[in-house]
């Protein structure tokens, strides 16, 4: 029997499946990820770029590097990885999606519950007086783009040394305490607290399914089974098997 045939036939028996993604699942929507060989953090120092202190330090030198992330994201379409994982939800087989991406992609291929575990990219906010502006309202000609008060405005996702949003943070550790079955999908699993997910789930019995091309952090002694295959490929392949066993 092969991977995907297993996966479905698993999949099918199980009681609760959500997915933990990461940025792997949009590369094939031309959205690069961080920490491969051309990743956004090989070309901007996270230490300068990705922390709040950097921003609140110098928000023009950090939006340098937000404006080419919403030039990446402004127009990205989702690929049949996010279309198989919207599939799965509305065949009743996936729970929900706990996403570590800002890129709204999952829900643009039709996914309802997806707890953004980083914020999105959908709106800016003003930390000064907690305005919010929907992004299509704002001009980036000018950077960085300013709140009425003169604040420099930020994206409504979380830089580093923030805290996780605290409803997503609650929903997500609900569903990995309560999940049966973890799929973990373009993920390095390397950030926390999202990176504690998979053992909380496998700390009360989950099975943990890992679709990467690349190993991570988490393949060789968490997982239970490994997909060796694009996020695109794989989870089509999923879905086609469910097809043949008529789910
Ligand atoms: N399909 C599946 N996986 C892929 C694909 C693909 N087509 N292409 C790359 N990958 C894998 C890589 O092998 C890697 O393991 O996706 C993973 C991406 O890992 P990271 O770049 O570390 O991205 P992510 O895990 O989402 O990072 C977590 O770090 O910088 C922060 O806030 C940022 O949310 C992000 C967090």
């Amino acid at each position: 029997m092969n991977n995907y045939v297993k996966t479905a036939e698993l999949l099918v028996q199980s009681r609760h499946v959500m997915a933990l993604t990461g940025a792997g699942i949009s590369v094939e929507s031309g959205i690069p990820d961080f920490r491969s060989r051309d990743g956004l953090w090989s070309r901007y120092d996270p230490v300068e770029f990705g922390y709040i202190e950097s921003f609140r330090a110098n928000p023009e030198k950090v939006w340098k590097m937000l404006l080419e992330m919403d030039r990446l994201l402004t127009g990205a379409q989702p690929n049949t990885g996010h279309m198989a994982l919207a599939e799965l939800e509305k065949r009743g087989i996936l729970r929900e999606i706990v996403t570590q991406n800002v890129d709204s992609l999952h829900q643009k291929a039709g996914s309802h519950n997806v707890i953004e575990f980083h914020g999105h990219a959908r709106s800016l906010r003003c930390d000064k007086c907690h305005e919010r502006f929907p992004r299509e309202n704002i001009s980036l000609k000018d950077i960085p783009p300013r709140c009425g008060c003169g604040y420099a405005l930020r994206p409504e996702f979380v830089f580093f040394g923030e805290e996780i949003p605290r409803d997503a943070l609650k929903q997500a550790m609900d569903a990995a305490q309560e999940c049966d079955f973890m799929m973990i999908v373009g993920t390095s699993a390397s950030v926390a607290p999202a990176s504690h997910l998979p053992r909380v789930a496998k700390n009360r019995g989950a099975f943990l399914l890992e679709i990467n091309p690349m190993e991570t952090e988490l393949s060789n002694h968490t997982i239970d089974l490994r997909i060796s295959q694009t996020a695109g490929k794989a989870l089509s392949c999923i879905v086609a098997a469910l097809n043949e066993m008529g789910h």
